[in-house]
């Protein structure tokens, strides 16, 4: 069987989930299950609520072990009068290597459009990190048989403006909406359709050397018992995380399931 062509990305979104002090509880515990070979198969990272980013940063230290810290969101500005708000370059300060961006969490409760995730992830981009843009159908969409339309225009919106290089090294998050925190899983056959659309839009807009290099993973309740067969899809290269990402030790089952479908493969 030929290598996989991308390096895949296990990531967990906390969500508004876990204070500083239970986040060190949580990496703590994952850091003691994560095995080198885990490291060694896959990228994995931590996208904990900001207010805790510090107290894992400084637990985390220089790279060792190498478990990538991330966030959830971020403005589109590096500084200036946006009470609130969180800028890009003061996640870029603490050491942030992926910021998850237009989250459908944050499309849908926060009014956050595919204009503004293309500002998000030309800041995160400018700012030296990985943004990971989610997109994905809502369950009308689906049953109105807009599935690919929808992933289209939201491919095409929320990286509007972006170069091939950078498109290139960023993440997409294939997350249909209906199976966010649901317990509803995409079939893997859903998320290897979903993939390979976003794909091919990909492909379409900025060339197929440049769809071939961007990861794309699958989100909307992965598990522990379900993650190896969405992951071992051709398209689908990881896996976003929500609530089995805030218990350490399934989370560790989940890197681990994908560390079997990377090795096999
Ligand atoms: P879930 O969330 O795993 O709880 O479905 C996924 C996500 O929102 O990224």
């Amino acid at each position: 069987m030929a290598p996989r062509p991308r390096r895949p990305l296990v990531s967990g979104n906390w969500k508004m989930n876990l204070d500083h002090f239970a986040a060190i509880a949580n990496v703590q515990r994952l850091v003691f299950r994560l095995q080198p070979a885990d490291y060694r198969a896959l990228d994995v990272s931590v996208h904990p609520p900001f207010t805790d980013l510090r107290s894992v940063q400084v637990l985390l230290g220089n790279d060792e072990p190498p478990l990538a810290l991330g966030a959830q969101h971020c403005h589109f500005a590096d500084a200036g009068a946006f009470t609130g708000e969180v800028s890009p370059s003061m996640l870029a300060k603490l050491g942030i290597a992926y910021v998850i961006c237009g989250h459908s969490e944050r499309r849908q409760l926060f009014g956050e459009t595919d204009e503004g995730v293309a500002a998000r992830a030309a800041a995160i981009l400018r700012n030296r990190m990985v943004p990971i843009v989610c997109v994905g159908e809502t369950a009308e969409e689906r049953d109105a048989g807009a599935t690919d339309a929808r992933l289209a225009e939201q491919v095409e919106g929320s990286l509007a403006g972006l170069s091939a290089d950078e498109v290139r090294t960023l993440v997409i998050a294939y997350e249909p909406v209906w199976a966010i925190g649901t317990g509803r899983s995409a079939t893997p056959a859903d998320a290897e359709a979903g993939a390979a659309r976003i794909r091919s839009v990909l492909a379409e807009r900025w060339g197929s050397e440049v769809a071939r290099a961007v990861r794309i993973q699958y989100g909307g309740s992965v598990t522990p018992s379900n993650a190896a067969s969405l992951l071992a899809q051709p398209d689908v290269d990881g896996a976003l995380v929500g609530g089995a990402s805030l218990d350490a030790d399934a989370f560790a089952d989940i890197v681990a399931a994908a560390r079997g479908v990377y090795e096999a493969s």
